[in-house]
Order: structure tokens, then C-alpha cells, then sequence
């Protein structure tokens, strides 16, 4: 009933904004874009808990996308996505409390939805519950801050930006760049149920097209399932890995490719769903001895993991990274130009807290205290057996050595309840020093018109997933809802607490079922919440708020030591250039220089950049083309000596790249122990770079081949063509021949 008359109430209100503008509108939308890049030097990468993975560099920066719906009612959402792991639920209380500072009541827990992309190439350390902590030596108020400076900067311009607009929706399979790694797992689910899917995960990408009240585009976001593991557990630079890379790929197509990332007024969200089973490495695993498929259903090479990795696409991470986000990019851009069906009707949200570890789902089916099973310490074929330290309290990690010492045996009860799971580490029966993980979690829907996303904290296997969205899409129109509703899951929002599987999955105690942390009734449980959320959404009640969550953040113990001093080294001074470039190159060549440099955590430069690549031009004035946030450019950190760095820049020349001269500038910033961090830039000598000829050569050679085999086919053909005559004993033939 709601429903009609809100409806009704829009296409009244639309008709009065249709005579203000160009075209009629049914939404204002905000958009804005902020850097949120963390510490580029020592911090544990947040995603393959790999403790010799911490970043020493950077090759692409993290950014937070913003977007604010709101409808004529003036409801509103905030959606906002993150080139980081997932999001923190001690950031989201920061975040909110900073907000209702600003903003009073506009924007609150209730309707602001945060979300990651699930690279596993930025840092870490910003959680308030401790597991996801260890890695990283404990918190890491870097990373948070950066976080929270960035997040509440996209929020800004996004506030202030709004303005009339209307989207569109449209969606359509991308094949060949996402893959099952645990297949093994969704074989248990029931035969009848797998059946009414192709795939053995979901291929689906959908995409909302946002314009404004002259029809010019503004913005995007997609949706697919695919984790952000192209770049592998050996990668020390921080990226944003496929997702980050198909979003910087569209910002350029839309904005221009003069525009440099970030900076332009076209912004692209490329957002997470169900990918808790889905590989973007679609080669499959292997194993790294003999090449071999390893087995099947374990994962093991000779019954050992750490050998089984997958591979992605292309010859190396980089080339797999590009590989993997070039397809979404493509994909989201054809999505996007021949989007045609309009979202229609009112904003709307509910968010409840649930306690998770206290669900009933039916007779004697119970959820339990959060555990982690044996399998997480194996690991995934995307980042295999990190984790194995958690086996004796003998380790480099003070952190851990610091923590280990309160796991305790799970109880016979908590065995029980996560049966068949075998318990490694009894995360939710330890307070010390503070909660392990949660037991509270957000739990919330927003609607958009026929949009509506399903917030979960959580990353859902496929099978999750769909479940999850047939129930949502099942209790809306049971309940009234009128037209076909488009329920996505918005994976790994506002707080982690790690996987869900099926209960079938879950029997298999692969990795995804061993990190299903409140047992093997996880998923019924979370469907019954998002079932109650779209139950009242549709009938236009209000929800209980639920149990408010812990917040630990004035707990958080940290071991991560901060940057004494830097020293440039006897008779250096910092930004000296090490090593120059040549003096020409050509296209598609790369130039590698030095110079005497700093530790980069002393500035993590947000809305900056570490490196420029200048183009001298006509005027004689330069002009920037590249920073750190190109794909083309990749920043380096090494440490050496008694606190002196070397810092080396690459730049790979795209081919058609502008003839001229060019220079490399590092923008350093030195601590010094008693007058604290100071700046100095550093340049490079002028270089030329030239266009190739071998290129133009290559691609004719190749052309002129292909003409060759054209050629021959015809001749080929003709000749067939021929003989058949002959035999067919035609008149005049021989007059042909
Ligand atoms: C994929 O999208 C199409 C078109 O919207 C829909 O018919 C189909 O059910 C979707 N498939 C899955 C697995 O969700
Ligand atoms: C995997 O395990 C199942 C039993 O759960 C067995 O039937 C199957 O043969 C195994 N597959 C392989 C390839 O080992
Ligand atoms: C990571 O990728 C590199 C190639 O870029 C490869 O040499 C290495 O073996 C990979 N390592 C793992 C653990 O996947
Ligand atoms: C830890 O290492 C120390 C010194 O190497 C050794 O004495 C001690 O027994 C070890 N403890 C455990 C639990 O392995
Ligand atoms: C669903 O809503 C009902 C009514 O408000 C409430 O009693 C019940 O606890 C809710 N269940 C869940 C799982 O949130």
C-alpha cells in the first residue's frame, strides 16, 4: 500500500521537477571520489594473512567511490565502495559518529552502506577484533586514519554535488574470468537445486547507469563475483587489483585519458558480491612442482597445500591482473551503453544488528560462538597455507606471541554445535585481551527503486548467494511488492565475519566451510534476518535496532614499530637521482630509474602521488601525464643499511604514447628524529622517447601473413571448387581450368 502511494507520489513529484530541467528525473544522486591509499611500506597486506607479505610500494592507490540516492521523498542512501579487503565494523562506528557530527541525522549506521572490493593488495590492521589484526602486528592507526580521512572526504563531495538524475539498470553473463575453487564443496549441493544453474558460479555482472537531468553520464557501479586475488601473495606493492583496475580503465575511457586516476568527475565503482568460492584465476590450480591439476577434493599436491596454487589468465600477476579487470571493464562499459530499463520509485533502507551467534532456524537448529576450523589454516589455492603459525606460540610475530597464550580448548558444546568442523582456534569462546571476532553484526538492505541490495558482512559462496536472493526476491512479492525486483548482494559490507556456505558446503569443510564461523546453520540464519528486512521494507514497517555492537577501538593493542629516522647515507642527499634513465626509448619499453629515498610511511600523500612523469611541452612549460596511480607506473621501496631506502620508479611507455621529451620527479618525504618529516623532490634528467617502428613492422608482418593464409584458403577453395566440377563432369570446365 506504501508502495502505490509512494509511487504515486514520484511520478506527481517528477512531472514538477520535469519542467526545471531537461529531462524528468526520479532521483538526486551524489557522486564523489577520494584517495584512501595506506601505508607503503612495512604494513601487512589485509586478505592472504601472509606475514611476509607487507607492502613495499605501491603500483595502483586505493580509492573510496561515494554515491548518495535520494528520492523525491528525500530518503536517502549512501552507498560507498572501497579498494580495500572489506570494510571494519570499528571504522563504521568511526565513520557514522564523524558523520552525525557533520551532518546530524542525515547520515547514520541505518543508511550508510560501506563495502570492499576484496583486494588482498592493501594494508591492513584496520579492524577492532583481533584475529584479523594478527598479521598485521595489531592495529594499525595508518591504515585507519587513511581510511577514515578518505572515506569522509568522498562523502563530502558527494554531499555536495547532488543533483537531479536517473538510472538505469541492465544485465548480462561475462564468461571466462571467474571460476569455482572449491567445486568440490558445491557438488554436495542437492542435484535439483544445481540443476536450475549453467554455471558453478554466477556470471551474471549487473550494472546501474547513472545520468543526469541532460542525459550525460555521471556514474556506474557493477556488480560481480569475482575475488580480487589476481595479484598473488608474493606481491608487495599496494594495489587495487582487478576491480581497482577496471574502475581506473572505465574513469579514463568516460573522463578522458589526459585525466589522471582519481581525479576526474565520471566515477566507476566496480563492486563485490558473492565471491566467497569464486577465483578470478582461471587456469585453475596446479601443482607448482610437478604441473600438475593438484587433487581434487583437498587441494593438495602429494598431500601437501602449499604447493597447489592457482594461476590466472595471463603469464604473470600483472598480466593476469590486467587480463581479469580489462573483461569487467569491457563488460561494464557494454552493460552500460545499452542500459535502457529505468529504476523506478522510492529510496529506502533497513539495518538491523544480529547477533549471530544466537539464531534459531528451526527445531534444535542452532547457530553457535564464532570458530575458526582447520581448513582456514590450510588456506585457499588463491593464497595456500598462510596461516600455519597458529600452531605453536613460538613465532617472529610479538603480536601473536603476545595473544596465543588465551586460546583455550573449545568446550564440548561449541564442538558439538560446529560439527562436522573441527575447531583450530575457539575465537569465540576467548574476551582476551578483547573479542577475536564478532558476534554482533550489521545486517541491512537498501532499495533503490527495483534495486535492492542485500548488505551482507560476510563473503557468501555463490550458492549462498542465490539463496540469499531468491528468499529476498520471494518475501518481497509475497508481501506485495509489485514488478520483478533485482536483489544483488553486496558482499563484505560494513563488517567482516568472514564466510558462509551451504549447509551442504559446509559438510565438506573445505576453507569457505572451515571459516563459517557461527556453524553449519550460518546461512539460514542470515536469510532469516534479510527475509525480516525486506518483509518490513515491502510493508513499510520499522525494524528492531538490534543488540548495538561492541566498540573496541580504545583497546586495540599495537606492535607494529613507527619510523624511528631516515638516513640518505654518507655524502647522498634525499631525492638524489641513483640512477638515470637513457637517453631515448621507445614505446612500449620501460624506464627504470633510482634515487636516494625515504620510508613512505612518513606521508602517505593522500590526493598525491609519490612520483610524476612529466611531458615537456611546446611552451616549454611540463605537464604531469602519469602519477603512482597509473597502471603504467610502479613505485618501489627498499630498505637498507641503518634507516637508508632506495627507492626505484618504473614506467612502462604505452604504445602511442606522445613522441617528446619526458622526466621521472620522486616526491620524498625524510624523518629526521629531531626536527620530524620534511619534503624534498627529486628529478630525473630530460629523456626522449620516440615512436617504434619495430611495432608498426610486427603488426604488418603479422597482417601480411594473415593475407598470405587468406590467400591460400581462396586458392584452396577455388581449386575444391574445381575438382568437384570435374567430377561432376560439367560443360565448358574445361575451358576454366
Ligand atoms: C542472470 O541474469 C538474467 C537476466 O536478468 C536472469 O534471467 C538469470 O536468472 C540470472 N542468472 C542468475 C544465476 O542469477
Ligand atoms: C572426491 O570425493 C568423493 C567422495 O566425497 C569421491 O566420490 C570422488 O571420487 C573424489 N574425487 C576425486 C577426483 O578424487
Ligand atoms: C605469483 O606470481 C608470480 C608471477 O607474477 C609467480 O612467479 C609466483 O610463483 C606466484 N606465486 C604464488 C604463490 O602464487
Ligand atoms: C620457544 O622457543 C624457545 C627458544 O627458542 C624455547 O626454549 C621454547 O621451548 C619454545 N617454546 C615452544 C612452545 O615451542
Ligand atoms: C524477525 O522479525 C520478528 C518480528 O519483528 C522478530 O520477532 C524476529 O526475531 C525476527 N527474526 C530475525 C531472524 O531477525
Amino acid at each position: 500500500m506504501m508502495d502505490v502511494v509512494s509511487s504515486f507520489l514520484i511520478v506527481y513529484l517528477s512531472v514538477i521537477v520535469s519542467l526545471t530541467n531537461g529531462i524528468p528525473t526520479e532521483y538526486n544522486v551524489g557522486i564523489g571520489i577520494a584517495d584512501i591509499t595506506g601505508p607503503a611500506a612495512e604494513v601487512n597486506m589485509m586478505g592472504y594473512a601472509n606475514p611476509a607479505q607487507t607492502s613495499r610500494g605501491l603500483h595502483l592507490r586505493q580509492f573510496s567511490r561515494t554515491f548518495i540516492f535520494e528520492d523525491q521523498m528525500k530518503n536517502k542512501v549512501v552507498y560507498i565502495n572501497l579498494d580495500a579487503c572489506m570494510f571494519s565494523q570499528g571504522l563504521k562506528l568511526e565513520i557514522v559518529r564523524q558523520l552525525k557530527n557533520k551532518y546530524g541525522d542525515a547520515y547514520t549506521e541505518r543508511n550508510v552502506l560501506i563495502t570492499g572490493t576484496h583486494t588482498h593488495s592493501t594494508p591492513g590492521g584496520f579492524h577492532q577484533y583481533l584475529l584479523y589484526d594478527i598479521t598485521s602486528l595489531g592495529f594499525v592507526r595508518e591504515t585507519f586514519d587513511s581510511l577514515v580521512e578518505g572515506i569522509l572526504r568522498s562523502v563530502d563531495r558527494a554531499h555536495d554535488n547532488m543533483k537531479p538524475a536517473n538510472i538505469y539498470v541492465n544485465t548480462g553473463e561475462l564468461l571466462e574470468s571467474n571460476i569455482n575453487r572449491s567445486p568440490s564443496a558445491y557438488l554436495k549441493n542437492p542435484p535439483e537445486e544445481r540443476a536450475k544453474y549453467k554455471y558453478n558460479v554466477d556470471k551474471n555482472m549487473t550494472v546501474i547507469k547513472i545520468v543526469d537531468a541532460d542525459n550525460f553520464p555521471i556514474g556506474m557501479i557493477s556488480w560481480f563475483a569475482v575475488h580480487c586475488t589476481s595479484m598473488n601473495n608474493t606481491n608487495r606493492l599496494i594495489s587495487s587489483d582487478n576491480k581497482g583496475l577496471a574502475a581506473l580503465m572505465l574513469e579514463a575511457d568516460r573522463n578522458g585519458q589526459t585525466v589522471l586516476p582519481g581525479k576526474g568527475a565520471f566515477v566507476a565503482a566496480f563492486a563485490q558480491s558473492n565471491e566467497g568460492d569464486v577465483s578470478p584465476n582461471t587456469k585453475g590450480p596446479h601443482c607448482l612442482d610437478t604441473g600438475l591439476p593438484c587433487d581434487f577434493n583437498h587441494s593438495t599436491c602429494n598431500g601437501k597445500n602449499e604447493l597447489c596454487v592457482a594461476f590466472g589468465p595471463g603469464n604473470d600477476m600483472f598480466e593476469s591482473t590486467e587480463i581479469i579487470a580489462r573483461r569487467q571493464y569491457i563488460q561494464a562499459k557494454k552493460l552500460f551503453d545499452t542500459a535502457s530499463t529505468l529504476v523506478q520509485g522510492p529510496v529506502d533502507f533497513r539495518h538491523t544488528y544480529t547477533d549471530m551467534s544466537k539464531q534459531t532456524v528451526g527445531e534444535g537448529k542452532k547457530t553457535c560462538k564464532p570458530a575458526m576450523g582447520y581448513s582456514f589454516a590450510a588456506g585457499t589455492t588463491d593464497g595456500p597455507g598462510a596461516f600455519d603459525f597458529t600452531q605453536g606460540s613460538n613465532s617472529s610475530s610479538p603480536f601473536w606471541n603476545a595473544v596465543s597464550g588465551f586460546i583455550k580448548k573449545p568446550s564440548e558444546e561449541q564442538n558439538k554445535c560446529h560439527a562436522p568442523k573441527p575447531i583450530l582456534l575457539d575465537t569465540g569462546e576467548i574476551e582476551f585481551p578483547y573479542a577475536w571476532e564478532p558476534s554482533i553484526v550489521d545486517t541491512q538492505i537498501f532499495r533503490v527503486g527495483q534495486l535492492f541490495l542485500i548488505a551482507v558482512p560476510a563473503e557468501f559462496t555463490t550458492m549462498s548467494g542465490r539463496r540469499t536472493r531468491d528468499a529476498v526476491a520471494k518475501t518481497l512479492k509475497d508481501n506485495g511488492f509489485k514488478g520483478e525486483p533485482v536483489p544483488i548482494v553486496a558482499g563484505l559490507s560494513n563488517d567482516y565475519a568472514d564466510y558462509v556456505t551451504t549447509f551442504e558446503e559446509y559438510q565438506e569443510q573445505r576453507y569457505e566451510g572451515g571459516s563459517t564461523i557461527y556453524g553449519p546453520h550460518t546461512l539460514e540464519a542470515y536469510i532469516n534476518v534479510y527475509m525480516n528486512l525486506s518483509k518490513a521494507m515491502t510493508t513499510g514497517s520499522p525494524v528492531t535496532p538490534g543488540p548495538n555492537p561492541p566498540d573496541l577501538m580504545s583497546e586495540q593493542l599495537s606492535f607494529l614499530p613507527p619510523v624511528v629516522f631516515d638516513a640518505a647515507g654518507f655524502g647522498n642527499n634525499f631525492a638524489d637521482v641513483k640512477q638515470q634513465p637513457n637517453k631515448q626509448y621507445k614505446v612500449g619499453e620501460r624506464v627504470t630509474v633510482k634515487f636516494v629515498g625515504a620510508n613512505p610511511r612518513n606521508n602517505r600523500r593522500l590526493e598525491s602521488t609519490f612520483l610524476t612523469v612529466e611531458f615537456q611541452e611546446q611552451s616549454g612549460a611540463n605537464t604531469v601525464v602519469y602519477t603512482d596511480a597509473n597502471w603504467e607506473t610502479q613505485f618501489h621501496w627498499e630498505s637498507h643499511g641503518i634507516g637508508e631506502s632506495t627507492i626505484t620508479i618504473l614506467w612502462d611507455i604505452p604504445v602511442g604514447q606522445k613522441p617528446g621529451m619526458y622526466k621521472i620527479t620522486y616526491n620524498c618525504d625524510h624523518k629526521s628524529i629531531f626536527s620530524g618529516v620534511s619534503s624534498v623532490t627529486g628529478s630525473t634528467e630530460w629523456f626522449q622517447v620516440v615512436a617504434s617502428r619495430a611495432k608498426l613492422d610486427k603488426f604488418q608482418q603479422k597482417n601480411k601473413l594473415l593475407n598470405k593464409k587468406k590467400e591460400n584458403e581462396i586458392k584452396k577453395g577455388f581449386k575444391k571448387t574445381l575438382s568437384k566440377l570435374k567430377s561432376e563432369n560439367v560443360k565448358g570446365m574445361n575451358n576454366l581450368a
